[in-house]
């Protein structure tokens, strides 16, 4: 029972005024919007990562085999893992702007049809293999509508699991940010100001945040069960919803390490979890449209995207659709080094407002100096591209200046999308299928759980 054709159509054209968010005349210069943190004076020093304190939390150890790390790498792991940075605004104007098709909160829910309503398509037990998300370890399915979190069906954490209470949760530790209605009391219940690492989902890399914009109106006119089940009440772009999802840069950079993959890929623990193999099973048709509409043009976009590939670049103007493969971050050096042989590039336009590594590294810095030999600041770099292509950009600028990076040269999407998992990844040999056929791991179809039992016996 998908939507009409009707509201797919209204759906493709809150997708198109999305695209052109950013571009009408009445839009506010760049630069001049104060984030939630700058509107309430709280300033970069207030935001101290976890790990990088003295009593550190080195929460997520089990991951990446296990490996030592100093501080300073794990307050960088955390926070690839579980910061946010304040974009639970982003991604929550997001769904009012795709006319309801994305919508992480039902991404999260696992409301399972009640009374005869339409179940959502994803919950905890099929996450993994419907959705290709990482199931956060240590979560158990939601078992009902939970009345401390305003009747959502959201994963619980299971307080039998060894990893104990999530750290980055503790609010006095790492105080959110305070603005509307956080620390007021909404219907006679105090809302929380939270942590600014919000709290854990139940996937890994998207967090909870109490939503500001949850006032005494908006919560009188909650209601969890037409959220799940009554089009006209979800898909009202009035609709205020009690929390926000952020996401983290580890929603798509994190999946199962292929070298001690999951039992059971619904239910992984962290020693089964690496920080940069890249979300290789993940759907983005089914999760940027959480309804699976294929009358609807947002669900169509992304469809074109094979399990483990998107666009980074589709909020650009750039108008190509061109999905690539979530990178497994690794050998930057010697992919760094490459790019020198092939010679400088000059920065120019916008791209020089890139940060660079220079700004953070010193080249005597006896494990990282060498990062910074790629830079001439503000003159040339050089870019550790995974298809060796040297680009305009840095790896720092990977998220920033996606257009170039990512949208501009048809033949990069070729070579990432069909050489990069047989060779890159290494695992191709493991991942003939049963048939004989040739392994085809971009085949959106043949891309499922039995993978990882094969590596698992590999
Ligand atoms: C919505 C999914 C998504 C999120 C969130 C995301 N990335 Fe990525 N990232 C990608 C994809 C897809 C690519 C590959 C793009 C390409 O090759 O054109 C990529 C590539 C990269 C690369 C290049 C890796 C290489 O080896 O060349 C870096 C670095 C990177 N991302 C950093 C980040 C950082 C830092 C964040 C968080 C601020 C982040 N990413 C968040 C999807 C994502």
């Amino acid at each position: 029972m998908h939507r009409t054709f009707t509201s797919g159509l209204c759906a493709s054209i809150g997708f198109l005024l999305l695209l052109a968010a950013g571009c009408g005349p009445k839009q506010p210069q760049p630069g001049t919007v104060l984030d939630e943190a700058l509107q309430v004076n709280r300033t970069v020093d207030t935001f101290t990562a976890a790990g990088l304190d003295p009593s550190g939390h080195d929460y997520l150890h089990d991951m990446d085999g296990g490996i030592a790390l100093s501080p300073a790498e794990v307050g960088g792991r955390n926070t690839w893992i579980i910061w946010t940075g304040g974009n639970d605004r982003f991604w929550d104007v997001i769904s009012v702007r795709s006319a309801g098709a994305l919508d992480f909160l039902k991404t999260l829910s696992s409301y399972p049809g009640v009374n005869g309503s339409k179940p959502l398509p994803a919950s905890r037990k099929n996450r993994w293999r419907y959705l290709g998300l990482v199931n956060e370890p240590c979560f158990k399915p939601a078992d009902g509508p939970d009345p401390g979190r305003w009747g959502l069906w959201l994963d619980k954490r299971d307080p039998n699991c060894a990893g104990g209470a999530d750290p980055f949760e503790d609010e006095a530790k790492y105080p959110g940010v305070r603005i509307g209605a956080r620390g007021t009391s909404v219907q006679g219940k105090q809302i929380p100001v939270g942590s600014f690492y919000g709290w854990a989902s139940g996937i890994v890399g998207l967090r909870l945040f109490p939503n500001p914009d949850f006032n005494d109106a908006a919560a009188r006119k909650w209601d969890p069960v037409k959220y799940y089940t009554d089009p006209n009440y979800y898909n009202d772009a009035t609709l205020i919803k009690p929390y926000r999802v952020g996401m983290s840069c580890g929603f798509c950079h994190v999946g199962p390490n292929p070298l001690k993959p999951p039992a059971d890929p619904e239910n992984p623990k962290w020693e089964n979890l690496s920080s940069n193999v890249g979300a290789q099973y993940f759907w983005i048709d089914r999760i940027f449209d959480w309804d699976n509409d294929p009358t609807s043009f947002v669900f169509q976009l992304f469809h074109a995207s094979k399990p483990g590939t998107l666009d980074t670049s589709l909020v650009s103007t750039d108008n190509i659709n061109n999905p690539r493969t979530m990178n497994a971050v690794y050998a930057l050096r010697p992919r760094l080094e490459r790019a020198l042989l092939a010679g400088k590039e000059t920065l120019a336009g916008g791209s020089r407002n890139n940060k660079q590594f220079n700004e953070f590294v010193k080249p005597d810095d006896p494990a990282l100096g060498w990062l910074t030999k790629f830079c001439e600041p503000a003159a040339f770099c050089q870019s550790p591209s995974t298809s060796q292509a040297p680009s305009p950009t840095g790896v720092l600028a990977a998220r920033s200046e996606g257009r170039f990076r990512f949208g501009g040269w048809s033949w990069r999407s070729q070579s990432c999308l069909s050489q990069h998992r047989t060779l890159q990844r290494g695992v191709a040999s493991a991942l003939q299928s049963p048939g004989g056929r040739k392994a085809d791991h971009a085949n959106r179809n043949s891309r499922s759980q039995e993978e990882l039992y094969v590596l698992a016996g590999y």
